[in-house]
């Protein structure tokens, strides 16, 4: 870590690496009304920790993503990194306490530059994140390590993007975010686009990473077991709202919202892709118009009246743990341990309540 960069402290001491804030995020369609992507959600990272978040595609992960690192601008809610409010701002005008966020997409081969070696590539993001251009030896150097952290030999160093496989494309792609010296990673679907053994090793890498170094990752993915794996914490989200978040274990042995459930029953079979779990009925719903009180009572089988007209307030299962559904109940205080819940099959068609 460079001394530099902790030239600017946290403006509030302690507080959360990366804090989203009940932001609601829409986008403008000529001609349409606003799709309301993401509503009232909330998500913290903590130092060293991986938060992983999933949900159907649609569901608005992407958005919240992009919202976090100041990519898009919520209409309502705040972001906050160490601390402060993260404004959406050209890249040259993100000031230097922000670059510490680094965000990790989807398609390895998208965010590099087809032109440019990719030492070239991860070099300037060494510079951008030490604040000055690094002499010719310093940077070389610096490459090699952040190549070799990666797995890759520092002798790709010279070649182009299209010269690697999109697994090693995504080695890449992190070995450049890890130039600027993040504390926290926004990572969207960082693994989708790569075969199934680079999906594992990449996860590892994050995840290791995340672990040696301290820094905070929220880890987009639709992939609830990889997210079972790494993720210290998890969050789900259904059509632009987080209905449920806890601590990994727990909310796997017992999902509390009856959309997690149906997550974690859809993942033998789902495979990659966002299949709709088998077993709920119909389809996500028109983001432009909600359903009215809970917005899964369409696809719930446990859906009771109340829920076609009350908006589900978050209820504390267990300190650190919420779930947005009428049924919702918290646990008593002794069974809040992962060790000390059912398995997740014992529990998986019904509610706790
Ligand atoms: N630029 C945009 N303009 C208009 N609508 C958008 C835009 N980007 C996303 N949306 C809409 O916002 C909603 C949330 O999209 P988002 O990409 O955040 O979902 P996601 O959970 O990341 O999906 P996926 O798993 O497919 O990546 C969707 O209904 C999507 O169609
Ligand atoms: S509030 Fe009702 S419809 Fe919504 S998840 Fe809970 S039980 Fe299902
Ligand atoms: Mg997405």
């Amino acid at each position: 870590m460079s001394g530099d960069r902790r030239a600017v402290p946290p403006a509030v001491p302690g507080a959360p690496l990366l804090e989203v804030e009940a932001i609601d995020v829409s986008y403008a369609r000529h001609g349409h009304s606003p799709v309301r992507a993401v509503t009232g959600a909330s998500l913290t990272v903590g130092p060293g920790e991986v938060v992983g978040l999933v949900g159907e595609s649609g569901c608005g992960k992407s958005t919240l993503g992009r919202a976090a690192v100041g990519l898009v601008a919520p209409s309502a809610g705040q972001v906050r990194y160490r601390g402060r409010p993260v404004e959406v701002l050209a890249r040259g005008a993100r000031p230097r306490w922000l670059r510490s966020l680094q965000m990790v997409f989807q398609d390895p081969y998208a965010s590099l530059n087809p032109r440019r070696r990719v030492g070239r590539q991860i070099a300037d993001a060494a510079a951008l994140g030490a604040g000055a251009a690094l002499d010719g030896k310093a940077s070389s150097d610096r490459v090699g390590e952040l190549l070799d952290r990666v797995g890759l030999s520092p002798g790709v160093a010279q070649r182009y993007p299209h010269e690697f496989s999109g697994g090693q494309c995504q080695r890449i792609a992190i070995a450049r975010a890890l130039a600027a010296q993040p504390d926290c990673i926004v990572a969207d679907e960082p693994i989708s686009a790569l075969d199934a053994s680079a999906q594992a090793q990449i996860a590892n890498l994050l995840a290791g990473i995340a672990a040696q170094s301290g820094l905070g990752m929220l880890f987009i993915s639709h992939d609830l077991s990889v997210v079972r794996k790494i993720a210290d914490r998890t969050v789900v989200m259904y059509f632009g709202r987080v209905v449920e978040s806890g601590p990994t274990a727990p909310v796997w042995a017992r999902p509390a919202h009856p959309y997690t459930r149906a997550l974690i029953n859809a993942v033998p079979r789902a495979g990659a892709g966002g299949t709709l779990p088998a077993e709920l009925p119909g389809d996500v719903p028109d983001p432009a118009r909600p359903p009215a009180g809970c917005r899964f009572h369409p696809r719930c089988p446990e859906v009771m009246d109340s829920c076609r007209t009350t908006d589900p307030p978050g209820v504390d299962i267990a300190p650190g743990w919420q779930s947005v559904c009428l049924r919702a109940q918290p646990l008593p205080a002794t069974t809040t341990g992962a060790g000390e819940v059912p398995g997740a099959a014992e529990v998986a068609g019904r509610p706790e309540a």
